[in-house]
């Protein structure tokens, strides 16, 4: 089967003020979609490939030199971006044993946003700023990953992720990537990396 975009989990205007409607449009019907067709493109005479995206980037090593790149690059962009819309709501907040860990590895919420935001902003370039658990030390950690690469090809759990591509901002923040950051955990959906650390950690 080939991959298919799924539909983003709500309406395109419910991250407003913070991100935009016109953003997420364009950044979901534009950006997200061309990772999927030009992953099935790279597929094509493949076809044992196709099903299941996760296998594909965690077992990078095991695919064609030919099409891996393509697959790391397209494949790891249409896992990145479905990762990172359910990490997206307003007004929730962290809570229970999500919190506990927060304060235990960070110091507490506070503690926690410095470093991501600081990260967000400090990566060179395009890519993302990742929240992520260590499978085998079980502590959360805080990690960047370049262009479209993910984390789960790293051997790591990813819990909430930060988009820091311009596509991700530019229409309403333009140049100023630390504006987008700022405005960040305005629409940070704790409920979701709460499941995404409790799948982790069992
Ligand atoms: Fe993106």
């Amino acid at each position: 089967m080939v991959f298919e975009l799924p539909p983003l989990p709500y309406a395109y205007d419910s991250l407003e003020p913070w991100i935009d409607k016109e953003t997420m449009i364009i950044h979901h019907d534009k950006h997200h979609k061309a990772y999927v067709d030009n992953l099935n493109k790279a597929l094509i005479g493949h076809e044992e490939l196709q099903g299941e995206i996760e296998w594909l980037l965690k077992n990078l090593d095991s695919i064609s030199s030919q099409i891996r790149t393509q697959v790391k690059n397209h494949g790891g962009g249409h896992w990145n971006h479905s990762f990172f819309w359910a990490c997206l709501k307003k007004n929730t907040k962290p809570s229970g044993e999500l919190l506990r860990a927060i304060v235990r590895d960070f110091g507490g919420y506070e503690g926690f946003i410095i470093q991501f935001k600081q990260n967000a902003v400090s990566h060179f370039g395009s890519g993302w700023a990742w929240l992520a658990l260590d499978p085998r030390t079980k502590k959360l950690e805080i990690m960047q990953t370049h262009d479209q690469e993910s984390p789960i090809s790293l051997g790591k759990i990813p819990l909430l992720v930060i988009d820091v591509w311009e596509h991700a901002y530019y229409l309403k923040y333009q140049n100023r990537r630390i504006d987008y950051v700022e405005a960040f955990p305005n629409v940070i959906n704790w409920e979701q990396v709460e499941k995404n650390y409790l799948n982790a950690i069992r």
